[in-house]
């Protein structure tokens, strides 16, 4: 059976609209498939994953990021999906029945929940509390402003709501069929270095990293508490070399800002 799944959160930087550009510049050994392994260290919303594991005959996948809220909302679909839409479809069903002011109130009170408990949840081990926050954020990024995932220095949360009438909270076909693929998934909260360990030769790895701001106004690199500035670019082009030299399949997006200023050379 052929699974469509698409990502559950809508993401800064996500590729949902690019994949079939990025389709054209996939390595030939995943048709012809002697790649059986994909990793992906900044998976974001998971378009491009999703879209392989959909189209493409492989394995085993990868995933990894750094911030530890996705990674725990991955975890929990992974494990346990149907609690997970249970408790969305319930935040979805107070939400909609409510009038413009009753949302804002709603809205900013599963926000400062979110917030608080920040401090008293387990990242590490999966406990029924994961079930209720990864249901808050999903909440939070379909009717906040923009679907931006936005934190301060604190680690909190800060984006406004947002104004959509009818906004689609719970999806659950999609989430199901998301939770069918993580079945052959390992999912890892860390840095991009750490999945040096799996690659091998016959590995294929997209690295779609917080772009290099073509220009000081156009700077969204705060995906978490950590900002991916040049001294991270740097190390991630070495890293990239490194698996390079393993032959390992490789495949990197990111932004030109040699275009604003000739001297920034430096990053190629
Ligand atoms: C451009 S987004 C990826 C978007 C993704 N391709 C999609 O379709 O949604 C970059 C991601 O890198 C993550 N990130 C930032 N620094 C990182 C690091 N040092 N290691 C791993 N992930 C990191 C961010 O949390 C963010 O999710």
């Amino acid at each position: 059976m052929i699974i469509t799944a698409k990502p559950f959160l809508k993401w800064a930087g996500g590729k949902g609209q690019l994949l079939e550009q990025i389709d054209n510049f996939l390595p030939k050994e995943l048709k012809n498939r002697t790649i059986t392994r994909y990793i992906e260290p900044f998976i974001g919303s998971g378009a491009v994953f999703l879209y392989l594991a959909k189209s493409y005959k492989i394995e085993e996948f990868f995933i990894l990021d750094v911030n530890e809220e996705l990674i725990l909302a991955y975890k929990t679909i992974q494990k346990n999906v149907e609690k997970l839409i249970v408790f969305l479809d319930d935040l979805q069903n107070q939400y909609l029945l409510l009038d413009e002011d009753k949302r804002k109130e709603f809205y900013y009170q599963i926000r400062s929940h979110f917030n608080f408990q920040r401090e008293k949840i387990d990242f590490e081990k999966y406990n029924r509390e994961w079930i209720e926050r990864t249901a808050q954020l999903i909440f939070l990024n379909r009717t906040c402003f923009n679907g931006l995932f936005r934190v301060n220095n604190q680690g909190d949360f800060n984006v406004p709501m947002g104004k959509y009438k009818n906004p689609l909270i719970c999806n659950s076909e999609n989430l199901r069929a998301i939770a069918q693929i993580l079945q052959r998934t390992q999912i890892h909260c860390g840095d991009f270095t750490d999945c040096e360990q799996w690659a091998n030769d016959k590995t294929f790895i997209y690295f779609d990293p917080p772009y290099r701001p073509i220009s000081k106004t156009s700077d969204f690199t705060s995906y978490s508490k950590y900002n991916f500035g040049d001294s991270e670019q740097l190390r991630l082009r070495d890293f990239f070399n490194r698996l390079n030299d393993k032959n390992a399949k490789l495949m990197l997006s990111n932004s030109d800002p040699k275009n604003e200023d000739p001297m920034m050379i430096f990053l190629k």
